[in-house]
């Protein structure tokens, strides 16, 4: 086969060449490896650019233009690395076979023919969705989990027009649950940026709708929510069913009723659909007027309308840094809004919560204490946790339950994104698995900025069980 001598009669040239490069490494058996693999794969470059020994051309039209390019390949690599190019090749009847790609594809093809021959490649955000394409297309299954993988891990990158929206389509077109979820995850707990972004307007109805089921949303207020849906509302103009089904989903008695008499006066959109809402709206003022444990024995509050999600505002929470974690115990304490009824608006509820790096789970404790050794809480095999408990009792406290958030943000390709949410009602330790593969004593944990940990906790008063966090 004339590539193969070809391949061959280059190696050995190539030994020849940079045996003068003494990169060598003495193994342990006193035998001494010489390593000429980078010189190796530039020959290969070299081959495909200057196209020496080809033995067939391929024919990359462009669908629906008459845009043509020709690469002169080689069937040896092609075949070693997919087996869609064996069977074309296999079943080919000249020597060019043609290809025809759509116009994203095409463009990035001579980087996927150069990754076949080199197995390295460089990919913009935008170049990511064609890449994966051409790989799925051919079998390239290592590119392709490269790729997925690429684009998990560069959600919060900055690009001009967003690219997680439409990342999110392709993974839903392509059936790719877990990097969907992933895209659906970052929108989630990135709200509030989405909503400022260009590509708030981009997304689709069927996104839309998902997003405004989840109650995981980390966004300032649910007004917040209610603004970007008619910014959204305004730009897409959907369908009358459409706009009633997001309307629908707007928590309204998470909203003062300050707020709701103006929109229910001022805002637009509103005043159109006031008819399909009416209900949601009434509910939400009754709700406002009395005590909720009130309320609640005469209405069920099991619903979405009366669950708040994660808001960011100092009604419901506080950031919280934790300078060099790993040091000691860590106590805080701050206030929030006993509820989101108009009745508790002026009732506060102070927390103590507790953050102790390296703390020790009962079952762990008790064998240590049989053992009659060492202080539990000092040891180096704890984990981290935290308790937040209020700092007094109250009898407004009756009927409800406070579920505690705490937002662990984490520093991904240099930015502040995001990394878990943790949902319990009294101590993460019921959550499971806190901060567990944080690794806060490495100093170059991804959960360190600036040697701090970044949490944002919230206090989330419902008034039935814990809300499970939805994925
Ligand atoms: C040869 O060198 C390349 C890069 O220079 C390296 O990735 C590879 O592991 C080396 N191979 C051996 C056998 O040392
Ligand atoms: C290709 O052939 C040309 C001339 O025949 C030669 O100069 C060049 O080095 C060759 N390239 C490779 C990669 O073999
Ligand atoms: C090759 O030729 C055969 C017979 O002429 C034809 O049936 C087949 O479709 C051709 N294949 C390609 C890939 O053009
Ligand atoms: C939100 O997205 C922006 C860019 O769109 C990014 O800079 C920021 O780090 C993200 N924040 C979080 C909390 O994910
Ligand atoms: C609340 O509603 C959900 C489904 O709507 C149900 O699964 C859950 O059991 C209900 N909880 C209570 C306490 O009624």
């Amino acid at each position: 086969m004339e590539p193969l001598r070809e391949f061959f009669s280059h190696e050995k040239y190539l030994v020849c060449l940079t045996a003068a490069l003494k990169q060598e490494v003495v193994l342990d058996s006193g035998a001494t490896v010489l390593n000429h693999s980078m010189a190796l794969v530039q020959r290969l470059e070299a081959l495909l650019t200057q196209g020496n020994g080809s033995d067939v051309t391929l024919r990359i039209q462009t669908l629906d233009t008459d845009e043509v390019k020709m690469i002169q390949a080689h069937t040896l690599v092609l075949t070693m690395q997919s087996d869609v190019f064996d069977d074309l090749l296999l079943n080919r009847n000249s020597s060019v076979l043609v290809l025809r790609e759509t116009q994203d594809c095409a463009a990035a093809f001579d980087k996927f023919i150069r990754y076949l021959y080199c197995g390295d490649i460089s990919v913009r955000l935008d170049q990511a969705i064609p890449l994966h394409k051409l790989a799925s297309k051919y079998h390239v299954q290592r590119l392709q989990q490269g790729l997925t993988r690429y684009m998990t891990q560069h959600l919060s990158s900055e690009s001009p027009a967003g690219h997680v929206v439409s990342w999110y389509q392709y993974a839903l077109q392509i059936g790719d649950v877990v990097l969907k979820d992933s895209c659906l995850q970052y929108l989630a707990w990135n709200l509030s940026s989405v909503l400022q972004s260009a590509e708030w307007g981009s997304i689709s109805d069927e996104l839309l709708l998902s997003l405004l089921q989840r109650s995981d949303l980390i966004l300032q207020s649910e007004l917040e929510l209610y603004e970007g849906l008619e910014a959204w509302i305004s730009q897409n103009q959907p369908a009358g069913v459409t706009v009633e089904n997001a309307l629908r989903s707007v928590r309204y008695g998470m909203i003062p009723p300050q707020h709701l008499f103006r929109l229910q006066k001022q805002s637009p959109l509103m005043l159109r659909y006031y008819e399909s809402i009416r209900d949601l709206l009434f509910l939400a003022f009754q709700f406002h007027s009395a005590s909720p444990v009130q309320f609640a024995k005469y209405f069920d509050v099991n619903c979405s309308l009366f669950t708040p999600r994660n808001y960011l505002s100092q009604t419901w929470g506080s950031p919280w840094v934790i300078n060099n974690p790993t040091r000691d115990d860590r106590s805080f304490s701050f206030q929030t809004q006993l509820g989101p009824s108009s009745h508790d608006s002026s009732k506060r509820v102070t927390w103590n919560a507790l953050f102790s790096p390296r703390w020790l789970p009962l079952s762990v404790r008790s064998s240590y204490a049989e053992h009659g050794a060492m202080q539990p809480t000092r040891t180096d095999n704890g984990r981290p946790r935290i308790i937040v408990t209020p700092a007094t009792s109250s009898p407004d406290f009756a009927g409800v339950s406070f579920q505690k958030t705490v937002i662990v943000a984490a520093k991904q390709q240099g930015k502040v994104v995001v990394r878990h949410v943790y949902n319990f009602h009294q101590s993460t330790e019921e959550a499971g698995d806190f901060l567990v593969d944080a690794d806060l004593q490495r100093r170059a944990s991804e959960y360190l900025i600036d040697s701090s940990l970044y949490l944002h906790i919230i206090v989330k008063p419902i008034y039935h069980s814990l809300i499970v966090a939805k994925k």
